[in-house]
């Protein structure tokens, strides 16, 4: 019912052009596969997706979003810009940005309702770190996350969000959830959606797994019943990996 979405997250690497001939390829290349593609690419490289990938099926999203309509601030990217250039996604929350540039849940609610405004769905990411994990209280963590980065944030329908859980020791560190402990917090996580959106909202809401993905670990997590696809960093740049990973 929830159709798996394999969303790579290129973070800062590969300049426009590279980003470019790779767009193409990948049309080029794409198996054939129910798993829907999308690239979460840095603002520099939007343009070229749009022109590379539109009426490709292949989606296309930045990894952050101002908070902000417009106006006087300098260096930042509004929901309307990203709208013009074919966005469908943007992340928000990802653990680097709340991290390295102290974003809030509070920012990042706001960050979801500018997106909203101009339907690019929202991919909220939220994830326990490593001593969080250890001291057992991940899942009151992760949902204290979500339901604070969701504050005041109505998704028209399902098809308006996307969650991903990325405990934070497991990005770009090579060390993986078990698909089992995943499952257990997707599981957590779909619970808490009932709770908020209604059972049916909860049940068609995809929740995506991120943290060294790759295609030799893939097949597994992404079939836990809970697991509707990928957040994926590393992996998702090279092109023979991504195709992989769609056809996990
Ligand atoms: P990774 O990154 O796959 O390189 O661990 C995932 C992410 O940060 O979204």
């Amino acid at each position: 019912m929830r159709k798996r979405l394999v969303a790579g997250n290129w973070k800062m690497h590969k300049s426009p052009s590279e980003a470019k001939a790779w767009f193409s390829a990948l049309v080029r290349q794409r198996p054939n596969t129910q798993a829907e593609a999308a690239l979460l690419v840095p603002f520099t490289h939007l343009a070229y997706a749009k022109e590379v990938l539109e009426n490709s099926g292949i989606h296309w999203g930045a990894q952050d979003v101002s908070a902000h309509r417009e106006g006087a601030y300098t260096g930042e990217v509004s929901a309307l810009m990203l709208c013009d250039l074919g966005c469908r996604y943007a992340i928000v929350g990802h653990s680097e940005r709340r991290s390295h540039h102290a974003e809030s849940d509070a920012l990042v609610a706001q960050k979801m309702l500018r997106l909203l405004e101009f339907s690019i769905v929202p991919i909220l990411c939220v994830g326990e770190p490593l001593e969080v994990r250890e001291a057992g209280k991940h899942l009151s963590y992760t949902l204290g996350q979500l339901e604070a980065s969701l504050a005041g944030v109505e998704p028209a329908s399902p098809a308006h969000l996307v969650v991903a859980y990325e405990p934070v020791w497991a990005i770009g560190t090579g060390k993986t959830a078990t698909p089992e402990d995943a499952e257990a917090m997707h599981q957590a996580i779909r619970q808490w959606l009932a709770r908020r959106y209604g059972t049916a909202f909860a049940e068609e809401t995809r929740i995506l797994y991120g943290g060294s993905v790759k295609p030799d670990n893939a097949t597994a997590l992404f079939s836990q019943p809970n697991i509707d696809g990928g957040l994926v960093g590393g992996a998702s740049l090279k092109l023979d990996d991504y195709l992989r990973l769609l056809l996990a």
